[in-house]
């Protein structure tokens, strides 16, 4: 089966010449926080030539080996890069089967505007606008049998290597969508099954096996309700659940597919803002156990995401509000305005760089050391939304940055609870170091952990407190 996503494998891109593809392999290397090579680069540099000289001197097949080689070797680096392979490369037998490991992306051109930026330049197969058609259509049938994905924006590029597939109106491709010709098991909540289960079960055709319901909203992340999805599950180890709802529909179901079987596929089909901008994305499940929220649960990392945002068109207005502060928290993150699937993008590249919470995924709880306090102490009857819009202003007090676009986009009203146990429950989800407390804020160059003095922190938290 072709590779899923860029987890833990080289990303190469292919695709013709003029096609963009070095530009485009450093930006979302840059994204990615991985090294980026460019084959053609290397192999100038190693062999100290050009490789119009190279073609010249050697002719065609000496660099056709020169550079199975060279791919050879990049692809054997641990660490996980991005790599932009020469126009030919495909062209080796060896190097499309050593591509089949790794996450390749086709960056695509078509041929009038691949000539426009090729003519004039050395490239040895780019002297004869006749030849150099011919070897355009030759070849498209080795990119596309090589490609996992298409990609020609670094946007479009980080979504295919995390899984996410961005398609209004998607919901009714899902059959084909779902990696995989194995079954498939539909989980969506009583709310979502209502509204679209029925064009949700016909677009899985033939390849829908079970049926299950679950209650709506965070009732659904419950022990009981994962153990009655491990009973009721058919699927055998080439079968995909498929979760369709909102990000407690997604946290249960992706969980029961992390532990049914030791683990089979799912794939994601959030229906909330709050999925479709945090919760979907990033392969953490969950359910809540009496001591705590998301205390239970596994880093699984989905087969598929499927963002349609016609689904969100029914989304009631109090829920999308949830979601607004998630995206305004994302747009702050990244430093500039972000559309749902910019903000998919972005949560996508920063769990690719840390897909277990060790590093820069911290980054992602902006404003959260607050939203968890006055969660608690309004015994969770505050929605995490509201909270969060609050946190953001903590956050950016802290920072020293101005409120108003917060302000202007989610109007956080301070909430009526008791400043001593939210200032508790606060001090008991940061480990303290000393009198200082290490949070989440901004700086000019992005967000990094930053100590704040106790006194400080209690007084911000304060202000949010009616
Ligand atoms: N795994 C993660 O990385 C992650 C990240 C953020 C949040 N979460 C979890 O997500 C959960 C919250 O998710 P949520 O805010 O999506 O809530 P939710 O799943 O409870 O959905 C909210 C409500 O909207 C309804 N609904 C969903 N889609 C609809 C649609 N298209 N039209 C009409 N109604 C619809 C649902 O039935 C439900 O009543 C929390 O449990 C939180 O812990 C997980
Ligand atoms: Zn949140």
């Amino acid at each position: 089966m072709a590779s899923l996503n860029a987890l833990g494998r080289h990303v190469a891109l292919v695709g013709f010449m003029g096609s963009g593809k070095t530009s485009l392999g450093k930006q979302l290397a840059e994204r990615l926080g991985r090294p980026f090579l460019d084959l053609d680069a290397a192999i100038e540099e190693r062999s100290g030539t050009t490789i119009a000289a190279l073609f010249a001197e050697r002719g065609e097949q000496e660099f056709r080996r020169i550079e199975e080689h060279a791919v050879r070797v990049a692809l054997a680096a641990p660490e996980p890069s991005v790599v932009a392979l020469g126009g030919g490369a495909v062209t080796s037998a060896a190097t499309r089967a050593a591509l089949a490991a790794q996450f390749v992306l086709l960056v695509d051109v078509d041929v009038d505007l691949a000539w426009r930026r090729a003519r004039g330049s050395p490239r040895p197969l780019a002297q004869d606008e006749q030849l150099f058609r011919r070897l355009y259509e030759d070849r498209q049938p080795l990119y596309r049998e090589v490609a996992d994905a298409v990609a020609n924006d670094p946007e479009a590029a980080v979504l295919a290597a995390a899984g996410v597939h961005s398609e209004r109106g998607g919901l009714d491709r899902l059959g084909e969508l779902v990696p995989g010709d194995g079954p498939i098991a539909l989980v969506a909540d009583a709310n979502v099954m209502g509204i679209y289960g029925p064009r949700a079960q016909e677009a899985l055709g033939a390849r829908l096996q079970t049926t299950h319901e679950l209650p709506a909203g965070e009732q659904a992340k419950q022990t009981a309700v994962v153990a009655r999805l491990w009973s009721e599950l058919r699927l055998d180890r080439e079968g995909t659940v498929v979760a369709f709802g909102g990000g407690c529909t997604t946290d249960v179901a992706g969980f029961a597919a992390a532990t049914y079987l030791r683990g089979v596929r799912w794939a994601a089909v959030p229906t909330t803002l709050v999925g479709q901008v945090d919760a979907a994305i990033g392969g953490k499940t969950g359910i809540d156990i009496p001591d705590g929220k998301n205390l239970v649960g596994a880093f699984h990392w989905p087969a598929l995401v499927l963002l349609d945002e016609a689904l969100l068109e029914t989304l009631p207005e109090r829920e999308r509000r949830q979601g607004a502060a998630e995206l305004v928290k994302t747009q702050l993150l990244a430093g500039r305005p972000l559309d749902v699937r910019g903000a998919a993008a972005y949560k996508a590249a920063v769990c690719l760089r840390d897909p277990h919470d060790h590093g820069p995924r911290r980054f992602l709880n902006l404003g959260h050391t607050f939203a968890h306090a006055l969660e608690a102490a309004a015994d969770f009857d505050l929605p995490h939304g509201e909270a969060v819009a609050l946190g953001l202003l903590a956050a950016l007090r802290l920072s020293g940055r101005e409120t108003d676009a917060v302000e202007r986009a989610l109007d956080p009203r301070p909430v009526e609870v008791d400043p001593e146990r939210a200032w508790r429950a606060l001090l008991r989800d940061k480990k303290r170091t000393g009198d200082a407390i290490n949070l989440v804020l901004l700086g000019d160059g992005g967000p990094r952990v930053e100590e704040r003095s106790a006194d400080e922190v209690r007084r911000e938290l304060e202000r949010l407190i009616a």
